[in-house]
């Protein structure tokens, strides 16, 4: 009798969590279909010299591979770290359908891996409906352009999109305005090409990105046109313009509905003003890093403005040269980049 009862809890336990090994078999058999294109999905990560150790290789559970983790209730997977694998191919286009058996997925890492596009009918649309826990997708480094804002459009989870270092131009919009990202809070567009956002920040049915707490542009192609753009972003707390084309005075009234702006980065840029406007705004501002532009030391009164500044660089320059010298350099990306860089001139060359 109490046999019995033991084995059928044994059934029960074993048809309703469908467990092989610590993880769901349809879910490590979808692994097992990615593993061409992300060789190293079930191997060991060696951060110093790109060595695989065979002996970490592939365990029957899933979960313990370096590159995936599970939820330790549940067995599926919640987030999949494929960074930086598959860099022996070239220019591919994914198959993002593939993605599809992982519905619990929190967190899709992409980043470095060529990626060139996604293949027709099969892109990151598919995965909407499906995949309605997903909050943080990073495709940064690879070589999508333009069209990869609409196929994202649709996925309404997001809260964080990385698209930095891709070959984004602005130039030949798809309906950004369509977007769904309602929940998005950060968006990374730094390193592409860019020189106009277009309606990206207004969303299906007038909604804005109300919600979008960082945002960075640094590294791209915009001038002072981007500052009234920017006033929808009523949440906005961190912005990053470092390395774009900016040039003179800057108007704080364009940033005035900013009013939860607390990092401002415009370094690398050829600012030579910022000039206030009436009444007391930007109040929450505490980080600002206006180094390498060209400032006289004519800034520091309009700067005296920003009650709350906690810190500031910035270089000044006066007939006599640099008295002033507080600037700091941008930070050094991953050094896959350097190839990164020369392949995407390659192709915007093209
Ligand atoms: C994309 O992947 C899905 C799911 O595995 C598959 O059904 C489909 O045939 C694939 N399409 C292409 C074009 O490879
Ligand atoms: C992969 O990316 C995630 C974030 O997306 C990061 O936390 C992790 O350190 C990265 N791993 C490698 C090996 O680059
Ligand atoms: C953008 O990439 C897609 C593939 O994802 C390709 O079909 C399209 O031609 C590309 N568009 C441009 C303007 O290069
Ligand atoms: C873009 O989407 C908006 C809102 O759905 C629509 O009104 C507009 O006609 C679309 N524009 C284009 C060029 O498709
Ligand atoms: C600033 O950028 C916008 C958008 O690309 C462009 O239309 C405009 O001509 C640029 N203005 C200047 C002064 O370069
Ligand atoms: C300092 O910069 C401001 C703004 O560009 C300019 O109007 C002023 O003439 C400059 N002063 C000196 C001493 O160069």
């Amino acid at each position: 009798m109490e046999l019995k009862w033991l084995a059928l809890v044994l059934v029960v336990l074993s048809l309703g969590a469908g467990l092989c090994d610590g993880c769901l078999e349809e879910e490590r058999s979808a692994l097992f279909q990615l593993k061409p294109f992300f060789e190293f999905i079930n191997y060991k990560f060696q951060p110093n010299n790109f060595e695989l150790n065979p002996k970490k290789e592939s365990s029957s559970n899933c979960c313990e591979w370096e590159r995936v983790e599970c939820n330790p209730i549940t067995g599926r997977v919640t987030h999949l770290f494929l960074n930086y694998s598959g860099y022996n191919k070239m220019d591919w286009y994914l198959n993002a359908s593939l993605f599809l058996p992982f519905e619990e997925l929190q967190s899709l890492s992409l980043i470095g891996n060529s990626i060139a596009g996604c293949v027709v009918n099969q892109g990151f649309e598919r995965l909407s409906l499906k995949l309605d826990k997903l909050e943080n997708l990073d495709l940064s480094e690879n070589y999508f352009n333009d069209s990869i804002l609409a196929s994202l459009s649709e996925l309404s989870s997001l809260k964080s999109l990385n698209l930095a270092y891709n070959i984004l131009t602005g130039s030949n919009p798809t309906n950004e305005s369509n977007n769904n990202w309602m929940n998005l809070k950060e968006l990374y567009l730094g390193g592409n090409e860019i020189n106009s956002l277009g309606s990206l920040f207004h969303g299906k049915e007038g909604m804005k990105l109300n919600k979008l707490e960082v945002l960075s542009l640094y590294d791209n192609l915009f001038n002072n046109s981007i500052f009234p753009s920017l006033a929808v972003l009523s949440n906005l707390k961190s912005l990053d313009l470092s390395y774009n084309q900016l040039e003179g005075a800057i108007y704080t009234k364009d940033l005035n509905a900013l009013s939860n702006l607390e990092d401002l980065i415009l370094s690398g840029n050829e600012v030579n003003g910022f000039i206030p406007s009436q009444g007391i705004r930007l109040m929450n501002l505490k980080v600002v890093d206006l180094s390498r532009n060209d400032f006289n030391n004519s800034i520091m009164s309009s700067l005296a403005t920003l009650s709350n500044l906690k810190t500031l660089w910035i270089d000044i320059y006066q007939c006599n040269g640099l008295i002033d010298m507080k600037g700091k350099n941008h930070p050094s990306p991953h050094p896959q980049y350097f190839y990164f860089l020369k392949k995407k001139k390659e192709i915007l060359n093209e």
